[in-house]
């Protein structure tokens, strides 16, 4: 496990990458309390984000996209192509994540349950 600083506005967090086997972690904290994180992981020629979180009454500060930059130099790094998510459909997160370049690659029925569909989306390395 190591800690780096970053700047990350007024709010002077930190992130961290607890990186075990495979898997890429980014936290930002204020006071030692966590505020944001994501979570990511190797999957072939990909980083594949299985969560972000920013918490509520942090939100629309950049802490999302401070993390999410963190993730795209690691991903370059490791030469991955892309970087990858399953989102359900129509959420606010998935507007993010386009607002971000991210694509839908494809549509994955009941992927959150019976008749709860995902879309995968991807967005190449750059
Ligand atoms: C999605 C989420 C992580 C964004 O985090 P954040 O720290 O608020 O994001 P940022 O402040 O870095 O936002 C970056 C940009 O996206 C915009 N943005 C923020 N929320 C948005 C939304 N819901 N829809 C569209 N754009 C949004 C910001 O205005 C900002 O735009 P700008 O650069 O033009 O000013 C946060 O809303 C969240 O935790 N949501 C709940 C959890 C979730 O659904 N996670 C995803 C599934 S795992």
């Amino acid at each position: 496990m190591f800690i780096l600083k970053i700047n990350a506005g007024a709010l002077a967090d930190y992130k961290e990458n607890f990186s075990k086997k495979n898997t890429y972690y980014f936290i930002a904290k204020n006071n030692e309390k966590i505020i944001a994180y994501l979570a990511s992981e190797l999957l072939g020629v990909s980083l594949h984000i299985n969560g972000i979180t920013t918490s509520p009454k942090y939100r629309e500060l950049g802490l999302g996209r401070s993390l999410f930059n963190e993730a795209l130099l690691i991903a370059k790094k490791l030469k991955c192509q892309k970087i990858t998510l399953e989102i359900e459909p129509k959420t606010p997160a998935y507007l993010w994540y386009e607002k971000l370049g991210f694509r839908v690659e494809k549509v994955l029925p009941n992927y959150y349950g019976e008749g709860v569909e995902a879309y995968f989306m991807k967005r190449d390395v750059y």
